[in-house]
């Protein structure tokens, strides 16, 4: 395992390969708060990542930075070989970004089905998303065929065409992640998608969510406080702390080390 990993070479993983994702130096202020000092961290093409930390640590505001809802004061974020820290929002999910959020974020009256329609639609259509939503815009086969070939993947088919609000919040859960991987994205950043699911809910979800990004070859940086869930996705861990990323390394490397098991897990595991 090490700490705060560093690389010579900008873009390069401390393996050697090219990074998907190469964050480095974030720093965030709010307000006298420091919510992220200088944080690095890196995600290889397909890999999957842990990020986790307590409440507070500054996981979301890290994702935020990534995703250009916040603005960093100080680093930089290359993607796929850019340099992305001055791009806004939409252009980054062009790029391919993916996301879910912390709290759920559907469209209340619109079915399963029409969730991933309007998601295939921002990335292939070209029919401005008012017309979607209004139901003004016909659907074609392919687009139809793509978003079938998503709910047979997450076994929802005899939910295509229940309106959102119907659903548990575990099959939102899976409509969410659904949602996001519609738009093919390269790396698939997730805000504790486990957050009010029960046990089972969330092991089915932690299934799910391997077996689809390695079928789509997708790389996720997943958030999450259920550590049974982060253990049996990602491969590799970085451990936020108070804004400062205190270690990084194989998953069970990091669960094992004792300053992180002081530091965050206490008495968890
Ligand atoms: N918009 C904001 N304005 C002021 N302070 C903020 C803002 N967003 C986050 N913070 C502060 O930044 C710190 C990090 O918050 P953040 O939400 O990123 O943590 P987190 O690791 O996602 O926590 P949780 O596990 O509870 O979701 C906290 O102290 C929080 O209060
Ligand atoms: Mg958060």
């Amino acid at each position: 395992m090490t700490t705060a990993p560093e690389t010579a070479v900008p873009g390069a993983t401390p393996n050697g390969g090219a990074a998907l994702l190469d964050a480095r130096g974030i720093t965030k202020r709010f307000a006298g708060i420091t919510a992220l000092h200088e944080v690095s961290l890196d995600v290889r093409p397909g890999e999957l990542v842990g990020l986790i930390g307590p409440n507070g640590a500054g996981k979301t505001t890290f994702f935020n930075c990534l995703l250009g809802m916040e603005h960093p004061d100080a680093g930089r974020v290359n993607f796929d070989g850019r340099d992305i820290t001055n791009l806004p929002v939409y252009k980054r999910a062009r790029l391919g970004f993916g996301r879910t959020f912390q709290r759920l974020e559907v469209f209340v009256g619109l079915s399963v089905l029409e969730h991933f329609l309007l998601a295939d639609r921002a990335r292939h259509g070209d029919v401005p998303l008012w017309r979607d939503l209004l139901r003004m815009s016909r659907t074609t086969a392919d687009e139809t065929g793509r978003a079938d070939a998503m709910l047979e993947a997450l076994g929802i088919r005899d939910l295509a065409d229940k309106p959102i609000e119907a659903l548990s919040l575990g099959r939102s859960r899976l409509v969410e992640l659904g949602r996001a991987l519609m738009t093919q994205p390269k790396l698939l950043l997730l805000d504790e998608p486990s957050s009010g699911l029960d046990r089972k809910e969330t092991a089915a979800l932690a299934q799910r969510l391997r077996r689809l990004a390695e079928e789509s070859g997708t790389a996720v940086l997943l958030v999450e406080h259920d550590i049974d869930l982060v253990q049996q996705v990602v491969s590799r861990i970085f451990v936020l702390d108070f804004g400062t990323m205190i270690a990084s390394g194989p998953t069970e490397d990091v669960l094992s080390d004792a300053a992180v098991r002081k530091a965050y897990l206490g008495d968890m595991v």
